[in-house]
């Protein structure tokens, strides 16, 4: 039987700015990207909150695409709100070795402290960050490679986003029995500073 190659991949955009912003531009690169290898279904967290609907879909989906600009040094909002509410599939098979890939977005700085703390969070939650899975693309990198430096190969740029999906499709592709450190599975919300 021919093997399915067309992976079913989960995009969540943490943008505040939904699908008005940057982030819901650079995701229509991404859908041009993976024509033929990748059915994206996106959800932009700024309309949607989390709920069964959404908890199914991570469950169901083969890897996750995260997209978020940065606002002040950090991820969006939503994705915050996300990683929060999220926290229910912490070290379950929803999440342990689903590979993932991380795209943010921003002016100038900041950036690469969010992409690494946010994979930091991934990988913690459970999720697979494959070798060079994620990048920042900055308006300053976008102004700056419209000119000519020997120095270009050396700047992210939106064509890596092609290796990006390459490393997460073969990740796909792994099969693995992680296994699985214990959590506390009781409410995380609970109060332990004692009056
Ligand atoms: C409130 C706010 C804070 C921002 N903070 C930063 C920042 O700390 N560093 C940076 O380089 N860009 C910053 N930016 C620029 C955004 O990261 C960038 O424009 C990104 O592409 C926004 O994506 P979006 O349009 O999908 O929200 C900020 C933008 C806003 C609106």
């Amino acid at each position: 039987m021919k093997k399915n190659l067309v992976r079913d991949i989960l995009v969540l955009n943490g943008s505040p700015n939904g699908n008005s912003g940057n982030c819901a531009t650079l995701i229509k690169h991404l859908e041009k990207m993976t024509k033929g290898q990748a059915s994206l279904d996106v959800i932009h967290l700024a309309k949607s909150a989390y709920g069964l609907s959404l908890k199914k879909k991570i469950e169901k989906a083969q890897a996750v695409i995260f997209v978020t600009g940065t606002y002040w040094d950090s991820w969006g909002s939503p994705m915050q709100k996300l990683l929060e509410q999220m926290t229910e599939l912490e070290a379950t098979p929803a999440l342990v070795g689903k590979p993932c890939a991380v795209f943010v977005l921003m002016h100038s700085v900041g950036g690469k402290s969010v992409l690494s703390r946010l994979q930091g969070v991934l990988s913690t939650m459970g999720f697979l960050i494959p070798p060079m899975s994620g990048m920042v693309y900055s308006l300053v990198n976008d102004i700056a490679l419209k000119g000519k430096s020997t120095h270009a190969q050396d700047f992210w740029q939106m064509d890596d986003a092609h290796l990006i999906l390459a490393n997460l499709y073969h990740a796909c592709d792994l099969k693995v029995e992680w296994t699985t450190w214990p959590v506390d599975k009781a409410d995380p919300r609970r109060r332990w500073l004692k009056p």
